[in-house]
This record gives C-alpha cells, structure tokens and sequence, in this order.
C-alpha cells in the first residue's frame, strides 16, 4: 500500500521549498512589475563593484604613483554630482575627493546657493592622485572616462555639474573650449539615458583666476534656478 505525504497535493513540498533557502512570497495582491527603482542597497552594491574595478586597474601610472584610490564623498542617494579633475596631495593621504583648498572654495561656493556638500555626491575623473598634481593625459581621461560614465549610471543624478575642463572632456570630447561651453545647460547621453549637464569652471582655476569668479557665480545661480524649477530635494 502507498502511504501519500500529507503534503503531496501542495503545490510544491514544503521541506523541498526550505531547502532552496530563497524568500518566497506569495502574495494574493498583484506585483507592480514596473516599479524598478533602485534602492540604496543596490546602489552601494554596484558603487563598491565599480571601487573595486578600478580599485584593480593595471598598468596605470596614476595607480602606481598614489597612496590609495579616492573614490566619491557625499550621499550617493543624492539628485546633484560633482565631477572634478583628480585627487590632489590632501585627497590622496585622506582618500577623499575635494578636502584642500580646491574643496574649501567648492564647499563655500555650495553654501552660496544653500548646499550643504554632504547632500550632493562628489567624485573626479580620475581615482588616483596624478604625479606632481600633473592635468591628466589625454589616454588616461579616456581610459577613466568609461569607470565616470558607469559611476554616473549608477547614480543616475537629475543635474550633473562638471568642475573644469578635464570633466568636460572626459564626456564631451576635446575639441570644444570650457570658456565657450560653460554657463549653458547641455544634455549628455548614457546608457539611452539623458542628464541634464552644466559646465562651469574648477574652483582650484578660480584660486588662480579671480576674476573668473564672477562667471562661476552666474553658473551657480543657473544651477540653483534649475534645482528650484525642478522642485529637487537636497
Ligand atoms: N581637485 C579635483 O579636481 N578633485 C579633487 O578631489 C581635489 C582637487
């Protein structure tokens, strides 16, 4: 005679079900297949998979010469990302982007249009402090450009703010003048995915040119304009 498991008519057999160690969750209520928004989790995962890709670049002269890879700063949950050009000396001993001089003008020029620069998210082109604090050359803005353009994916900002003309040429190319490009709002494709872009100079060129300080304020009110239109919270 066949004894039947009590079980047998369930869908599936419950200690079968424990074994696969997977949350099921079975619902009567219909899932909102379209509701994919990436949560906080998912975005730390994916950041620190990007950290450990470059974190694990070879052949990199950059690599070879730096204390440590510098990374981002600021709330990764964040609608607005800065992007400077590469670590200096504090940022490569304190493995952070924009804490020297450069970062006290970016955080005052922030406070200007009421930004506290922990509210926003910061990173450069390049992870690595450049030997003697040298622009980046032109292979290895390129060769970062692709770990940016993933960084920016993930953080999928509404208003990306480019500080400088290695930003801006690691996105748009070389061929164009940051004096020309600044100040306008531009739309930069990744991915199938646009992002609303401005151009506006390095606070660390403003340490050296005053004068231009008067630009990058109008850039700032622009910004503080859009972040206003668009209703973002920071
Ligand atoms: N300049 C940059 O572009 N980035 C930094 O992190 C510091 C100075």
């Amino acid at each position: 005679m066949i004894v039947k498991d009590k079980n047998q008519n369930d869908i599936m057999d419950q200690k079968l079900l424990n074994s696969f160690e997977i949350d099921y969750n079975f619902k009567n209520k219909p899932i909102n297949r379209f509701n994919n928004k990436p949560t906080i989790e998912n975005i730390n995962e994916r950041l620190n998979a990007l950290k450990t890709k470059i974190n694990n670049i070879t052949n990199c002269n950059l690599k070879n010469n730096a204390k440590q890879l510098v990374f981002s700063d600021g709330n990764s949950n964040s609608p607005i990302m800065i992007v400077g050009e590469g670590p200096g000396q504090k940022e490569d001993e304190i493995g952070k982007p924009f804490v020297g001089d450069a970062g006290q003008l970016l955080n005052k020029m922030l406070s200007a249009i009421n930004i506290n620069r922990e509210n926003i998210y910061i990173t450069n082109v390049v992870n690595f402090r450049p030997p003697n604090n040298r622009k980046p050359e032109p292979n290895e803005i390129n060769r970062y450009s692709e770990f940016l353009r993933e960084h920016i994916s993930i953080i999928e900002p509404k208003i990306l703010i480019l500080m400088g003309s290695t930003a801006m040429e690691a996105l748009f190319g070389s061929k164009i003048k940051i004096s020309k490009e600044r100040g306008a709002w531009k739309e930069l494709i990744i991915n199938n995915k646009t992002y609303l872009t401005m151009i506006t100079f390095h606070p660390a060129y403003l340490l050296r040119q005053a004068d231009q300080k008067k630009y990058s304020w109008a850039d700032l009110k622009e910004i503080k304009k859009k972040i206003d239109a668009l209703k973002l919270k920071i």
